[in-house]
Protein backbone atom coordinates (compact mmCIF):
# COMPACT_ATOMS: atom_id res chain seq x y z
CA UNK A 1 0.00 0.00 0.00
CA UNK A 2 0.83 3.36 -1.01
CA UNK A 3 1.54 5.74 2.46
CA UNK A 4 -0.82 8.01 2.25
CA UNK A 5 -0.15 11.88 1.04
CA UNK A 6 -0.15 14.88 3.64
CA UNK A 7 -1.35 18.24 2.61
CA UNK A 8 -1.80 21.00 5.18
CA UNK A 9 -4.15 23.54 4.21
CA UNK A 10 -3.79 27.12 5.32
CA UNK A 11 -7.55 28.43 4.28
CA UNK A 12 -10.28 27.90 1.77
CA UNK A 13 -8.86 28.69 -0.97
CA UNK A 14 -6.01 25.88 -0.21
CA UNK A 15 -8.92 23.59 0.30
CA UNK A 16 -10.44 24.75 -3.08
CA UNK A 17 -6.78 24.49 -4.66
CA UNK A 18 -6.80 21.13 -3.34
CA UNK A 19 -10.12 19.85 -4.32
CA UNK A 20 -9.11 21.41 -7.81
CA UNK A 21 -6.35 18.49 -8.19
CA UNK A 22 -7.87 15.72 -7.02
CA UNK A 23 -11.44 16.21 -8.79
CA UNK A 24 -9.66 15.86 -11.99
CA UNK A 25 -8.47 12.34 -11.35
CA UNK A 26 -11.98 11.09 -10.03
CA UNK A 27 -13.88 9.39 -12.55
CA UNK A 28 -17.61 7.91 -12.62
CA UNK A 29 -17.72 4.89 -9.94
CA UNK A 30 -15.47 6.06 -7.62
CA UNK A 31 -16.59 6.51 -3.95
CA UNK A 32 -14.55 9.06 -1.62
CA UNK A 33 -15.01 8.95 1.95
CA UNK A 34 -14.42 12.00 3.91
CA UNK A 35 -13.63 11.60 7.81
CA UNK A 36 -12.49 14.20 10.86
CA UNK A 37 -14.50 15.82 13.79
CA UNK A 38 -17.01 18.20 13.90
CA UNK A 39 -15.66 21.49 11.69
CA UNK A 40 -12.81 20.18 10.72
CA UNK A 41 -14.13 20.54 6.77
CA UNK A 42 -15.52 17.67 5.33
CA UNK A 43 -18.40 19.48 3.72
CA UNK A 44 -16.39 22.70 2.37
CA UNK A 45 -14.27 20.35 0.84
CA UNK A 46 -16.72 18.28 -0.79
CA UNK A 47 -18.63 21.89 -1.77
CA UNK A 48 -14.92 22.25 -3.76
CA UNK A 49 -14.83 18.88 -4.89
CA UNK A 50 -18.33 19.30 -6.30
CA UNK A 51 -17.87 22.92 -8.12
CA UNK A 52 -14.42 21.25 -9.35
CA UNK A 53 -16.49 18.28 -10.74
CA UNK A 54 -18.40 20.94 -12.60
CA UNK A 55 -21.25 21.66 -10.78
CA UNK A 56 -22.47 25.54 -11.35
CA UNK A 57 -20.54 27.73 -9.01
CA UNK A 58 -24.18 29.66 -8.12
CA UNK A 59 -25.73 26.32 -6.98
CA UNK A 60 -25.87 26.44 -3.15
CA UNK A 61 -24.26 23.28 -1.55
CA UNK A 62 -25.54 22.54 2.16
CA UNK A 63 -24.74 19.80 4.40
CA UNK A 64 -26.83 16.60 3.73
CA UNK A 65 -26.78 15.80 7.48
CA UNK A 66 -30.34 15.79 7.20
CA UNK A 67 -31.14 14.72 4.10
CA UNK A 68 -28.61 12.24 4.19
CA UNK A 69 -27.88 12.08 0.39
CA UNK A 70 -27.43 15.40 -2.16
CA UNK A 71 -27.29 14.74 -5.95
CA UNK A 72 -25.65 16.96 -8.24
CA UNK A 73 -25.07 17.11 -12.22
CA UNK A 74 -21.70 17.89 -13.33
CA UNK A 75 -19.11 16.18 -14.96
CA UNK A 76 -20.86 13.23 -13.95
CA UNK A 77 -23.54 12.27 -12.04
CA UNK A 78 -22.43 13.81 -8.43
CA UNK A 79 -23.61 12.51 -5.30
CA UNK A 80 -22.62 14.34 -1.88
CA UNK A 81 -24.01 12.02 1.01
CA UNK A 82 -23.84 12.44 5.16
CA UNK A 83 -23.70 9.15 7.11
CA UNK A 84 -23.34 10.79 10.40
CA UNK A 85 -27.36 9.59 11.01
CA UNK A 86 -27.09 6.37 10.15
CA UNK A 87 -26.81 4.04 12.69
CA UNK A 88 -27.06 0.62 11.43
CA UNK A 89 -25.61 -0.64 8.43
CA UNK A 90 -28.35 -1.74 6.84
CA UNK A 91 -29.58 1.63 6.57
CA UNK A 92 -26.98 2.08 4.05
CA UNK A 93 -28.60 0.16 1.34
CA UNK A 94 -31.78 2.70 1.80
CA UNK A 95 -30.72 5.74 0.94
CA UNK A 96 -30.85 5.61 -2.72
CA UNK A 97 -27.17 5.56 -3.09
CA UNK A 98 -26.78 2.47 -4.45
CA UNK A 99 -28.90 3.54 -7.79
CA UNK A 100 -27.45 6.44 -8.15
CA UNK A 101 -24.23 4.44 -8.09
CA UNK A 102 -25.14 1.96 -11.01
CA UNK A 103 -26.03 5.33 -13.04
CA UNK A 104 -22.04 6.12 -12.99
CA UNK A 105 -22.25 8.74 -9.89
CA UNK A 106 -19.33 10.24 -8.44
CA UNK A 107 -19.72 10.04 -4.52
CA UNK A 108 -18.69 11.48 -1.76
CA UNK A 109 -19.30 10.22 1.46
CA UNK A 110 -19.09 11.99 4.96
CA UNK A 111 -18.60 10.06 7.99
CA UNK A 112 -18.53 6.95 5.47
CA UNK A 113 -15.83 4.96 7.71
CA UNK A 114 -18.06 3.08 9.95
CA UNK A 115 -19.83 1.88 6.79
CA UNK A 116 -17.10 1.41 4.75
CA UNK A 117 -18.26 -2.34 4.01
CA UNK A 118 -21.42 -1.26 2.79
CA UNK A 119 -20.09 1.38 0.35
CA UNK A 120 -19.17 0.58 -3.47
CA UNK A 121 -16.00 1.66 -5.43
CA UNK A 122 -14.34 3.51 -2.16
CA UNK A 123 -10.75 4.58 -3.88
CA UNK A 124 -10.05 7.13 -1.17
CA UNK A 125 -10.08 7.92 2.44
CA UNK A 126 -9.85 11.78 3.46
CA UNK A 127 -9.51 12.36 6.70
CA UNK A 128 -9.17 16.31 7.94
CA UNK A 129 -7.75 17.17 10.83
CA UNK A 130 -6.96 20.60 12.73
CA UNK A 131 -3.30 21.59 13.11
CA UNK A 132 -2.42 23.55 16.04
CA UNK A 133 0.10 27.34 15.48
CA UNK A 134 4.00 26.34 14.86
CA UNK A 135 6.04 26.70 17.20
CA UNK A 136 8.54 29.64 17.24
CA UNK A 137 11.84 27.53 15.91
CA UNK A 138 9.32 26.94 12.56
CA UNK A 139 9.23 23.23 12.95
CA UNK A 140 6.15 21.36 14.18
CA UNK A 141 5.93 20.13 17.53
CA UNK A 142 4.46 16.58 18.70
CA UNK A 143 1.61 18.47 20.20
CA UNK A 144 1.05 20.31 16.57
CA UNK A 145 0.18 16.92 15.45
CA UNK A 146 -2.71 16.28 17.67
CA UNK A 147 -5.86 16.06 15.37
CA UNK A 148 -8.51 17.66 17.67
CA UNK A 149 -7.13 20.63 18.71
CA UNK A 150 -8.03 23.67 17.06
CA UNK A 151 -6.38 27.04 17.65
CA UNK A 152 -6.05 28.17 14.20
CA UNK A 153 -7.48 27.63 11.12
CA UNK A 154 -4.71 25.11 9.46
CA UNK A 155 -6.17 21.80 8.59
CA UNK A 156 -3.65 18.76 8.02
CA UNK A 157 -5.09 16.17 5.17
CA UNK A 158 -4.20 12.90 4.69
CA UNK A 159 -5.52 10.92 1.77
CA UNK A 160 -5.30 7.35 1.91
CA UNK A 161 -5.70 5.02 -0.73
CA UNK A 162 -8.53 2.65 -0.77
CA UNK A 163 -8.05 0.17 -3.29
CA UNK A 164 -5.73 0.06 -6.52
CA UNK A 165 -7.35 2.32 -8.51
CA UNK A 166 -6.87 5.08 -5.37
CA UNK A 167 -3.07 4.06 -5.43
CA UNK A 168 -3.48 5.00 -8.87
CA UNK A 169 -4.77 8.18 -7.99
CA UNK A 170 -2.19 8.75 -5.06
CA UNK A 171 0.46 8.58 -7.48
CA UNK A 172 -0.92 10.58 -9.55
CA UNK A 173 -1.81 13.38 -7.21
CA UNK A 174 2.50 13.11 -5.68
CA UNK A 175 3.19 13.41 -9.51
CA UNK A 176 1.12 16.64 -10.05
CA UNK A 177 3.59 17.81 -7.34
CA UNK A 178 2.26 21.60 -5.90
CA UNK A 179 1.22 19.75 -2.88
CA UNK A 180 2.71 20.83 0.61
CA UNK A 181 3.43 17.00 1.28
CA UNK A 182 5.59 16.34 4.60
CA UNK A 183 6.00 12.60 6.07
CA UNK A 184 3.03 11.20 7.46
N1 LIG B 1 -9.43 24.93 4.97
C1 LIG B 1 -10.16 25.70 5.76
N2 LIG B 1 -9.67 26.88 6.20
C2 LIG B 1 -10.41 27.69 6.97
N3 LIG B 1 -11.65 27.42 7.38
C3 LIG B 1 -12.20 26.27 6.98
C4 LIG B 1 -11.48 25.35 6.16
N4 LIG B 1 -12.28 24.27 5.93
C5 LIG B 1 -13.44 24.52 6.58
N5 LIG B 1 -13.41 25.72 7.21
C6 LIG B 1 -14.47 26.33 8.01
O1 LIG B 1 -14.75 25.51 9.13
C7 LIG B 1 -16.13 25.45 9.39
C8 LIG B 1 -16.60 24.02 9.41
O2 LIG B 1 -16.39 23.45 8.12
P1 LIG B 1 -17.28 22.27 7.55
O3 LIG B 1 -18.72 22.53 7.75
O4 LIG B 1 -16.79 22.04 6.17
O5 LIG B 1 -16.84 21.08 8.51
P2 LIG B 1 -17.40 19.59 8.62
O6 LIG B 1 -16.22 18.73 8.83
O7 LIG B 1 -18.29 19.28 7.48
O8 LIG B 1 -18.25 19.67 9.96
P3 LIG B 1 -19.44 18.72 10.48
O9 LIG B 1 -18.79 17.47 10.98
O10 LIG B 1 -20.04 19.52 11.57
O11 LIG B 1 -20.37 18.50 9.32
C9 LIG B 1 -16.81 26.29 8.32
O12 LIG B 1 -17.08 27.56 8.87
C10 LIG B 1 -15.77 26.39 7.22
O13 LIG B 1 -15.87 27.59 6.50
MG1 LIG C 1 -20.26 18.47 7.30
Amino acid sequence: MTSPIVVEIESLEGTRAFAQKLAGLLEPGDTVVLEGPLGAGKTSLSRELLFALGVDEDEVITSPTFAILHEYEGRALLVHADLYRLEHPEEVGEIGLDELQAEGAISLIEWGLRFEQELEGVVLLIELGFLKRRVDDGKPSQKERDWDEHDSQRRLVRVHARSERGENILRRLAQEGALSERPG
